[in-house]
């Protein structure tokens, strides 16, 4: 079982939350849930989770130690062209598999799926290098805010269509770090301009 400090620790980073959305124990509880399900659903195949960096970390992290049979990790890295180009998804390959995916039984591991953009280019990317199959298992999910349809097989929390930080989401690159999700207070969130 994993501890964590009580957020008020958290200091000035617990200063900027306005609203706890999910608490770490929740977080932990439903990660493991998660694991079992997978554990279950893979039993035989060798899986491979595959996840974007860096807002994944801790999810990984947490969810791999849950999983009870073998199972294999790898990384990408990407970057967002440009305001116009992130609007279709496309994304640059910052750093690609260490190894070929043909054959193998891929899980698409994301911290959160917002407009599913993203995802969308990055499944297409994984499709063409033809896995037995391709599944997606997400922490959190902001359906609201979804532009292009994904199903989602494995699924932890929903979110409102607000900018949430902890558990590796960040807010300019900061916040990462707590265990806990929350709001960020107005005072400190200042949306991109565009
Ligand atoms: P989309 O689904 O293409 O819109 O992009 C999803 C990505 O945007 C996620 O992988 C996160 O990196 C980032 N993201 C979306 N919503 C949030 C948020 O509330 N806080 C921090 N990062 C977010
Ligand atoms: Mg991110």
């Amino acid at each position: 079982m994993n501890h964590f400090f009580p957020p008020e620790q958290y200091g000035a980073l617990h200063d900027g939350i306005s609203e706890i959305l999910y608490s770490a124990e929740e977080i932990q509880q439903r990660v493991m849930a998660m694991g079992q399900m997978i554990t279950r659903d893979y039993e035989g195949c060798h899986p491979l989770l595959v996840g974007v960096l860096k807002g994944v970390f801790p999810f990984m992290s947490d969810l791999l130690r849950t999983i009870t049979i073998p199972v294999e990790v790898d990384f990408i890295a990407i970057a967002s062209y440009s305001a116009e180009t992130r609007h279709q998804g496309v994304v640059r390959l910052q750093k690609d598999l260490d190894r070929p995916i043909k054959g193998r039984h891929v899980l698409f591991v994301e911290d959160v799926v917002d407009t599913g953009l993203t995802l969308n280019y990055l499944l297409k990317n994984l499709r063409a290098r033809e896995p037995a199959s391709l599944k997606v298992c997400a922490l959190f999910n902001k359906q609201r805010r979804r532009l292009i349809s994904i199903p989602v097989q494995y699924q932890g929390f929903e979110l409102p269509d607000k900018f949430v930080v902890g558990y590796g989401l960040d807010y300019r690159e900061l916040y990462r770090n707590l265990p806990f999700v929350g709001l960020l207070k107005p005072a400190v969130f200042q949306p991109e301009k565009e």
